[in-house]
């Protein structure tokens, strides 16, 4: 199991101490993305990404809770992410994404019209390409696309906050997604997102999880080091 902790919980005004405490006990960075719109909250942008690139050698997890990524995903390449993962649900914008082009007179320059645009463009740049689903989105939904994406993120939480209690149903949708992999040989990660704790984590291993993502339970600790490595022996 590798750990990716979750900035979100993490102290904004001491970030570079925050993630420099878990450099070497963390395997990526988990950077939450919130635009007050897809989810009720907001957050961060790309400024702060390529401020993180600066002061960390983790690979930076960025995981967009954002209505348009197609829009924005070339201001996170830029800034230097190293895995940028966008949800399924944000499919429901782009026919207006797509309008937005038309009505600037832009369409021909309209960049990516699928998700496997999305990933091919991510790929060409080098960065890994994530795509994450919300509790009530069903494997079934997602399942003609996860073969072009090198991670596969499943939400355990309704995404927004965190500090917020696993949803037990995930862990089907892990199960299955390790099944579909193993069935089709593909090759994406397993990722999940909110909940995740030393009771729930160990759950997560034994169906096929590759990644938990954990912001109240590492940055919330006294010992953020400490609270990571019982994560990962929780999982053993
Ligand atoms: C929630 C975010 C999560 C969040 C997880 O929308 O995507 O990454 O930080 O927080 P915890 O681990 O506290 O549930
Ligand atoms: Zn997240």
């Amino acid at each position: 199991m590798k750990i990716s902790p979750s900035i979100l919980s993490a102290d904004f005004c001491n970030l570079e101490s925050d993630v420099q405490l878990i450099e070497d006990t963390a395997d990526y960075l988990h950077v939450d993305v919130m635009d007050g719109h897809f989810v009720p909250n907001l957050t961060i942008g790309p400024p702060h990404v390529k401020a993180l690139k600066k002061v960390t050698k983790l690979p930076l997890d960025v995981h967009l809770m954002i209505d348009n990524p197609r829009q924005q995903l070339k201001w996170y390449v830029d800034a230097g992410a190293d895995i940028i993962t966008i949800h399924f649900e944000a499919n429901k914008y782009f026919d207006e994404d797509f309008e937005f082009y038309v009505k600037h007179g832009k369409s021909q320059e309209y960049p990516y019209k699928s998700f496997k645009d999305i990933a091919d463009y991510l790929h060409e740049n080098n960065v890994l390409a994530g795509i994450s689903i919300n509790p009530d989105t069903a494997i079934e939904s997602v399942q003609s696309y996860v073969r072009y994406f090198d991670l596969v993120l499943v939400m355990s939480v309704y995404p927004g906050f965190g500090g917020q209690s696993f949803i037990e149903e995930s862990l089907e949708k892990i199960q299955k997604l390790d099944f579909l992999r193993d069935a089709n040989q593909w090759g994406y990660l397993i990722e999940v997102d909110g909940g995740i704790n030393v009771q729930t984590a160990p759950l997560c291993a034994q169906v096929g999880a590759d990644i938990v993502v954990a912001g109240n339970a590492v940055f919330g600790a006294d010992d953020p080091v400490l609270a990571i490595q019982n994560i990962l022996d929780s999982c053993k």
